[in-house]
């Protein structure tokens, strides 16, 4: 593997994309991840002409499975969730290089069983002892399999051997920290990656090619110009079967310590140094360590979480979080949370970032919205009751694409003015598909490049910043004190008092 025999700080952002021979081993083979996103995108690589021929993949998991049922189950899986197998032929090739192998996360012989045949496979698939471990399972597995891995040995090589974490990345700064501990104990920093797919979007990469490859941007890009910071993640979907996760989870640890503070990052970070992954990485972890909720003393001013009730979805009824399947009737897990953020620098001081997100929301829909400052005077009439201010919205998903909204003269005699927007779309610029965002990811990890990975330290922050809502939330449990909004509608009115109390207001996307 070429990367991590180069100074880790040369290597991000790569152009050169094809990785060495290697084994992949996928821990949680038996899962939805699997069947829907690692393996179809693998697929997808290959069929890029992005993988070498020896590329070699093993599912492990505790079901008694063959490798022909395993290929069965993978092929089902890129037929259902990707554009499909294309040629046979490819197929046939790729599936050559799938393997199974039965193990149990706790049990240190399924660690030696699979050494062995992985040592075996190196002969035969001529993967010279390269290996990434991804693991695809409960958060309850990565302690113990991380040190199984390590103890028999599978990561003792910082040149050969990496390993990839799903999040959760632990459920609080302690557990995290403890992780972290666990991850430190059997390999170096540099073998790591932790996943957060919203860094593997085309769109959120492009935040750092926006900012940081136009000169007309970044003189804006700070407290003089900018009011304030509107990150959206809106989800129609409500738990779906994910109720015993998202039980322990919620929408707090589930998105806005992860995908919404990497979003917040990219939009607030300083411009790194160069494009490799520890500059990126150290902007990001910098501006962490200058957030705080905007008012810790007062939660209800910084931190704001709802639970959908019974509702509405494309007119269809839907029941509220509380009645779904598999949920405590009585459950205090957000399904909704708002925070207002401070960033103690001199770019931003003063200004506030808001962030939402939620499930059963009215529309899919996810952007970070730069709203500038009113113009100190307005001296023209407007169509709007007030001359509306200039936003910048970056949009994520759908329709991604950047529009800049301002003010133009409406035809006519008079002078009155109106908001247009000066659009730009991903899809009509460059009429090419985007990737899923973990094709992209895998890839990266494959070629040794950390960029869009999260470091220790970064994510421990990210942890410190939402700790006191956590605090707050996970004391005991009142039911009552859960705000409630209909699902198909977009927040609580609690979430609106936080903004509105600043004299401003949520973006309707
Ligand atoms: C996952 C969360 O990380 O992201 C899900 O666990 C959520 O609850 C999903 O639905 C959203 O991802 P995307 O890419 O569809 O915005």
């Amino acid at each position: 593997m070429v990367a991590l025999q180069e100074n880790p700080l040369r290597v991000g952002l790569r152009q050169e994309r094809t990785p060495d021979p290697l084994i992949i081993v996928i821990f949680g083979a038996s899962g939805d991840l699997t069947q829907r996103k690692l393996v179809p995108s693998l697929y997808a690589l290959k069929k890029d002409n992005l993988l070498p021929p020896e590329i070699t993949i093993v599912g492990v998991a505790r079901r008694d499975w063959s490798h022909d049922y395993f290929r069965e189950q993978m092929r089902q899986g890129i037929e259902e969730f990707s554009d499909g197998i294309g040629s046979e032929d490819l197929w046939n090739n790729f599936a050559e290089g799938l393997f199974y192998c039965s193990g149990n996360m706790d049990d240190p012989d399924s660690y030696q069983k699979l050494k062995t045949f992985l040592d075996e496979l190196d002969q035969k698939r001529g993967t010279r002892g390269n290996r990434v471990f991804y693991l695809a399972v409960s958060p309850k597995f990565f302690p113990p399999g991380i040190k199984n891995l390590g103890a028999a040995g599978m990561l003792n090589d910082p040149l050969k051997h990496r390993l990839v974490i799903e999040k959760p990345f632990g459920k609080d700064l302690s557990t995290a920290q403890v992780l972290n501990n666990v991850v430190k104990n059997v390999c170096r920093e540099e073998q790591v990656y932790r996943i957060d797919h919203y860094l593997g979007k085309e769109t959120v990469q492009n935040l750092l090619v926006f900012r940081f490859a136009n000169a007309i941007f970044e003189p804006l890009w700070n407290r003089h110009y900018v009011d304030h910071v509107q990150i959206t993640v809106a989800e129609t979907v409500g738990v779906e079967d994910r109720a015993g996760y998202y039980e322990t989870s919620g929408a707090l640890r589930d998105m806005l310590q992860n995908h919404l503070m990497q979003l917040f990052c990219l939009t607030a970070m300083e411009a790194p140094n160069a494009l490799n992954a520890d500059s990126i990485r150290s902007e990001k972890t910098k501006v962490l360590q200058a957030t705080h909720l905007a008012d810790i003393h007062n939660l209800d001013k910084s931190a704001i979480r709802g639970q959908y009730k019974a509702g509405w979805m494309k007119g269809k009824p839907v029941p509220g979080y509380r009645e779904e399947s598999g949920v405590n009737p009585e459950s205090t897990t957000p399904t909704y949370v708002a925070m207002k953020f401070m960033v103690d620098n001199w770019r931003w001081q003063g200004v506030p970032f808001y962030l939402r997100t939620g499930k059963r929301l009215p529309k899919k829909v996810s952007e970070i919205a730069i709203q500038f400052k009113q113009v100190p005077l307005a001296i023209f009439p407007s169509a709007a009751k007030q001359a509306n201010p200039n936003t910048l919205a970056l949009r994520i998903q759908p329709n991604e694409g950047i529009s800049l909204r301002f003010e133009a003269k409406m035809p006519g005699a008079d002078i009155r003015t109106r908001s247009v927007d000066m659009d730009f779309s991903y899809g009509t610029s460059f009429a090419m598909a985007t990737q899923d965002a973990y094709t992209r990811l895998l890839l990266d990890c494959m070629v040794g490049d950390q960029t869009l990975f999260t470091r220790a330290d970064e994510v421990e922050e990210a942890w410190r910043v939402v700790t006191p809502a956590l605090a707050a939330w996970d004391g005991p449990a009142d039911p009552s004190n859960v705000p409630q909004y209909e699902a198909g509608t977009w927040e609580p009115t609690e979430a609106e008092f936080l903004i509105n109390r600043d004299g401003r207001r949520w973006r309707r996307l």
